[in-house]
């Protein structure tokens, strides 16, 4: 038995405009487009319950209500399928107990330290996770059950890294790295966005953190950081020296689906990893590849 407090909580910040999928996401928010048949959402909820989280907190915003309502119960749908003698066992990645689904909302989009800020109450006084259903990890065991297993090992604060070519780094969080040690690296300092000259190295923040409940008073007086927007980053480079902090190297693919190009092939990698339809779609790229 491990002496830490264990992760139960896991907070998406769905507030996001989605306007990089225009016009598909006018009526739908981003989280509920799918790849193949399950909503992004779906993807990091079952890696957040793989890890032994339990409750799932949705910072979302106006016109996200769907969102929630994937993971109810949705009654006529139910018992329709039900009376023609269907299975509902495909709906079971959306069930969950009374009270474990909660949202709050982000009335003012401020940036990703003032979403997850505005989950502080329901976070309370215990470490938490956070997960950018954007970033679709996939492997086995999933991201998050990998950085839980090394959240039991150290303890602290934990975000997810991986290597990207160096020219694109200016798009994420970039770690200064110090120490190895097998999946964990050392965490000496964190930027935002920087340019690609001043970045400390090409090992980028790719969606997922294990942070202590410290994080949310940081980000309480947390200024405007890259793009005029409140940054988790920031925050939790204030963090570091007070409190450990390290990187998990994610063994596993990573898929970029806040871009349209990562969202296609991420899609056609599942699809082609599928034993329904696999075969398929192969015999079908082929074709289109001419
Ligand atoms: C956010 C974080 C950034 C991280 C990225 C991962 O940026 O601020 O540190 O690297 O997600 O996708 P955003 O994509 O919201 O600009």
């Amino acid at each position: 038995m491990s002496a830490r407090k264990p992760i139960r909580k896991a907070v998406f910040p769905v507030a996001g405009l989605g306007t990089r999928f225009l016009p598909a996401t006018k009526a739908i928010p981003k989280e509920l487009l799918p790849i193949v048949d399950r909503p992004l959402i779906q993807y990091a909820v079952d890696e957040a319950r793989e890890a032994g989280i339990e409750q799932m907190i949705f910072v979302t915003g106006r016109g996200k209500t769907a969102i929630v309502e994937h993971f109810d119960t949705a009654f006529e749908l139910e018992t329709t399928m039900s009376e023609r003698g269907k299975s509902l066992d495909i709906l079971e990645p959306t069930r969950f107990p009374p009270g474990d689904i909660i949202t709050v909302r982000q009335q003012v989009p401020l940036g990703l330290g003032h979403a997850i800020w505005c989950a502080r109450a329901i976070v309370g006084d215990e470490p938490f996770a956070i997960l950018l259903p954007d970033e679709l990890m996939v492997g086995k065991p999933g991201c998050m059950k990998q950085m839980v297993e090394a959240y039991e090992d150290v303890g602290g604060n934990l975000i997810s890294v991986l290597e990207i070519p160096r020219e694109e780094v200016s798009s994420y969080g970039v770690i200064d790295p110090g120490e190895e040690r097998g999946a964990l690296t050392e965490v000496r300092g964190l930027v935002e966005k920087p340019p690609v000259s001043e970045a400390p190295s090409n090992k980028i923040v790719s969606g997922r953190y294990i942070l202590q409940p410290e994080v949310m008073r940081t980000l309480e007086d947390q200024e405007k950081g890259a793009g005029g927007e409140i940054q988790l980053t920031d925050a939790m480079a204030r963090m570091i020296g007070g409190q450990p902090f390290h990187a998990v190297t994610f063994a596993g693919r990573r898929f970029d689906c806040g871009s349209k190009t990562g969202f296609v092939e991420a899609t056609l990698a599942l699809a082609l990893e599928r034993e329904d339809m696999g075969e398929e779609v192969r015999a079908m790229a082929r074709r289109l590849l001419g």
